[in-house]
């Protein structure tokens, strides 16, 4: 794993100033799901796991706990600024790398873990095939990715927000982001041969939470680009992130799937 220039097809900027803060609203909305998910893996003592795109490290740092000391984790990114504090921890391994084009270890992980990360890639049966490679066999592929049509359904309207979402999700769209990126997952983890099984879940996100307050961040990020491109205009977007802030109202997230393949063969993780 060696250094490589920055992506070029990822959406967000990794050095926004209120990227960190957009990615740990992020872990508000999804780490309840995940590590539910990871736990009923039987993730534990001993595991060998590989977190990529590991972003601002909730997911990694979890499985650093639970695999305790004998186990390991690697964490891995483009931008590894954030996993200052996970690399200090003697289980833990954070190096910078690029899904795109950089192998991996092979045959080398219990447990490969990766979320909101493959959906923004532009060759993803190239990644799949990267990370199968890198599962020891009889270990466990667990991707996350969106599908992104139920953003801010809401009891209020039956078009609360989408105009935003329509220009928003556009314009991501033309940057390389798959809008219907978990339902891609899962047909590329069984043409990779594994038995798998999927599932999604959505979150009901109350106006002025922390959870909303990704999305408003993501409105923020958004905002030059959808007004650049005349979708929308600034009175629209204030608007939008006025009822984003309103305590009063609720609206649904995208739905994450949830994909988990495991590779044949082997012993079960862990041993
Ligand atoms: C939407 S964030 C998700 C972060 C984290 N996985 C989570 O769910 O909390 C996407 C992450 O993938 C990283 N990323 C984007 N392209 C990547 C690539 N080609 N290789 C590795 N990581 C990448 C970004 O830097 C960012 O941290």
């Amino acid at each position: 794993m060696t250094s490589a220039p920055a992506s070029q097809s990822y959406v967000f900027d990794p050095v926004w100033e209120k990227e960190t803060e957009r990615l740990r609203t992020n872990e508000a909305i999804w780490d309840p799901g995940t590590l539910e998910r990871l736990a009923a893996l039987g993730v534990g003592p001993g595991w060998n796991c590989l977190e990529i795109g590991a972003g601002s490290g909730s997911v990694a740092s979890w499985l650093a706990d639970r695999v305790g000391p004998d186990g390991r984790v690697l964490a891995t990114d483009l931008q590894t600024d954030r996993l200052g504090a996970l690399a200090r921890l003697p289980q833990v391994d954070v190096v910078r790398h690029d899904l795109r084009e950089e192998e991996l270890p092979e045959a080398a992980f219990d447990l490969v873990h990766s979320r909101m990360v493959l959906q923004h890639l532009p060759d993803r049966a190239a990644a799949v095939a990267r990370m199968v490679r890198a599962l020891r066999p009889g270990g466990v592929l667990f991707l996350e990715d969106t599908d992104s049509s139920t953003l801010f359904r809401s009891f209020l309207s039956e078009d609360f927000l989408q105009d935003v979402r329509a220009a928003g999700y556009g314009l991501m769209r033309e940057s390389g982001h798959d809008p219907r990126g978990g339902h891609v997952d899962l047909q590329l983890v069984l043409a990779a041969g594994l038995e798998a099984t999927a599932e999604g879940r959505a979150v009901m996100v109350r106006g002025g939470s922390d959870q909303a307050r990704h999305y408003m961040l993501w409105l923020e990020f958004m905002r030059p680009r959808i007004v650049g491109a005349g979708l929308l205009d600034d009175a629209r977007i204030d608007a939008a992130l006025a009822d984003m802030a309103d305590p009063a109202h609720h609206w649904l997230s995208q739905v994450l799937i949830s994909t988990v393949g495991r590779r044949a063969g082997g012993a079960e993780p862990g041993r």
